[in-house]
């Protein structure tokens, strides 16, 4: 089979564990005799320092052209805390976002046993979590109109907008994933107070009727919050709009014992985009030592979703467990006592390990 990715390395840690990535999707292509055809754009601040845009048109047409998007992270210090700034590297992920019709974003939780030493939360808790949380990603807040501040300027405003189509939509494709899992969704809102939330679980109780052989479970999302942590096996597919889904996904990586574990895939209207969801981490960029596991996972996904090659994302998967279980990792999810090994060190191993499964 012949695969067309775009690459989109980004800033910070991005283009280190992209690398790793995609030098296990090159790994795989040679074991299964598909063909590679990639190419890589810029995106991020390092493209707002080229071209003054975060997500230049050439990026924009040469993901449309691909298959699948591989994504490393975007943000700089440079642009952080400069509220002045007019244009920000993150402009540049909601950019992508939009223009690629995002509006699923799809984040697996899972753990590793030789991991649960990382967690703060007891093994007996986190054990055996599997759950996926479904985030809208095109609505709510962060696309809302009108934003801005008031004439004096002493006033600030952001607004909450959801559809029918948009709630229907995603909360869809939460039944399509629990039909294939373990048949429960939850859906996670703030009815109670919000009209967006309320309209979200009218829509939901509807499709959630057409489907009695999945259990529908409804939570407000501060208490789901605590759920989450407190009984995170309870749970199989979580549905929720952008805002709640960006800070409850945060929470969860807490379960996998790193962010530097988790990847996601974005998917909707055209080219998906897969992408592991810790940030740029400046603080480590070019040092050589960030996790580039999420991103591997994040591949492992691509193969899945975008080309519907099951094999060759288990054998991702695999290699990514088998490190583990070497102890062939970056410093954040090293067992005391055990020596850290850098970021390309890990990627090294996973193509030895993938060439000779
Ligand atoms: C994420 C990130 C982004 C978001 C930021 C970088 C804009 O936190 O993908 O979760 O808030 O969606
Ligand atoms: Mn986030």
């Amino acid at each position: 089979m012949k695969l067309k990715i775009a690459v989109l390395p980004g800033d910070g840690i991005g283009p280190e564990v992209t690398n790793v990535a995609l030098d296990v999707v090159k790994a795989v292509c040679r074991r299964f005799g598909h063909t590679l055809d990639y190419a890589t754009a810029i995106a991020g601040a390092g493209a707002i320092d080229a071209v003054g845009s975060p997500y230049p048109e050439e990026t924009h047409q040469l993901c449309l052209d691909s298959q699948a998007v591989l994504f490393g992270a975007i943000g700089s210090p440079k642009y952080d805390n400069n509220p002045t700034s007019k244009v920000r590297p993150e402009q540049g992920l909601l950019a992508m976002r939009k223009k690629l019709g995002l509006y699923a974003n799809i984040r697996p939780i899972m753990t590793f046993p030789k991991l649960f030493h990382k967690s703060p939360l007891k093994e007996e808790v986190i054990r055996n979590a599997d759950f996926v949380c479904i985030r809208e990603l095109t609505g709510g807040m962060y696309f809302g109109r009108p934003q801005g501040r008031s004439e004096d300027g002493t006033q600030a405003y952001d607004t909450c907008m959801y559809s029918r189509d948009e709630i229907t939509r995603i909360v869809n494709l939460a039944y399509e994933f629990a039909s294939r899992r373990r048949n429960k969704v939850t859906v996670v809102d703030k009815a109670n107070i919000l009209a967006t939330s309320r309209l979200w679980r009218e829509v939901a109780q509807e499709i959630a009727g057409n489907h009695p052989e999945i259990a529908t479970d409804y939570l407000f999302v501060d208490n789901a919050a605590m759920k989450l942590i407190q009984s995170p096996r309870d749970f199989d597919v979580i549905v929720t709009e952008n805002t709640f889904g960006d800070i409850l996904t945060d929470e969860a990586a807490v379960i996998s014992g790193s962010l530097g574990m988790l990847p996601s895939a974005s998917i909707g209207t055209f080219t998906s985009v897969y992408e592991p969801i810790h940030g740029s981490y400046p603080q480590a960029a070019g040092k050589d030592v960030a996790n580039p596991l999420a991103a591997v996972l994040s591949a492992s996904m691509m193969f899945d979703y975008s080309f519907q090659l099951q094999e060759e994302a288990a054998m991702v998967k695999a290699s990514v467990e088998k490190v583990i279980e070497e102890g062939v990792v970056t410093m954040d999810i090293v067992q005391d006592g055990c020596r850290a090994y850098r970021t390309s060190e890990v990627g090294t191993r996973l193509v030895e390990i993938i060439e000779r499964f």
